[in-house]
């Protein structure tokens, strides 16, 4: 017995998540994927985690690279999360563009970010069609004062105050 895909998504997508980015890969070639799958895993030792498609431009990345950056995203960074989910282009979500700064640990942290915490891989699994990678953080931070950017039911939302 199996669910029907469709009933997957649509209860998936009942669940509201916030937006981060998940930044990664080496100098003159950074790379940027919008990523809800977000979550953090243990405070002792510190981890994180957050899932990606085994189609996606940024896996090879971010195995050769071995760290990535969650950026967590402000109600004002809404048309980044596109930027980082569509695909214009092949190597469309590159930063070229794009406001950042480096953190420790050398990888891109995103302007105007609400927080953001610095990885390294620690271990991945395999989760069906996507890999989820345990990242030890090493280094993060709070950025900016202001509301978060949610995604709920497919939609992009805002919370109320
Ligand atoms: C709100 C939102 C959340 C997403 N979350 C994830 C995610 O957690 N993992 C994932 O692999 N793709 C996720 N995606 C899809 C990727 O952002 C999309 O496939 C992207 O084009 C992959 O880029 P890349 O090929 O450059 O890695 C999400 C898309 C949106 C709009």
């Amino acid at each position: 017995m199996s669910i029907d895909k469709t009933l997957f998504r649509l209860i998936a997508g009942s669940f509201a998540t916030g937006v981060t980015v998940v930044t990664t890969g080496r100098a003159g070639a950074y790379h940027g994927m919008t990523a809800s799958s977000f979550a953090s895993l243990s405070l002792d030792p510190s981890y994180v985690l957050v899932c990606i498609d085994r189609q996606a431009e940024t896996l090879p990345m971010l195995q050769d690279t071995g760290a990535f950056n969650v950026n967590i995203l402000t109600e004002e960074q809404e048309e980044l999360s596109r930027q980082f989910a569509i695909k214009q282009s092949p190597q469309a979500h590159g930063l070229e563009g794009v406001d950042y700064s480096l953190g420790k640990t050398g990888l891109p942290v995103l302007k105007g970010c609400l927080a953001y915490f610095e990885c390294r891989i620690a271990q991945q699994f395999d989760g069906g069609d996507h890999i989820i990678f345990v990242g030890e953080v090493l280094d993060g931070g709070l950025v900016v004062d202001a509301a978060p950017l949610a995604y709920y039911r497919g939609v992009y939302r805002r919370l109320a105050q």
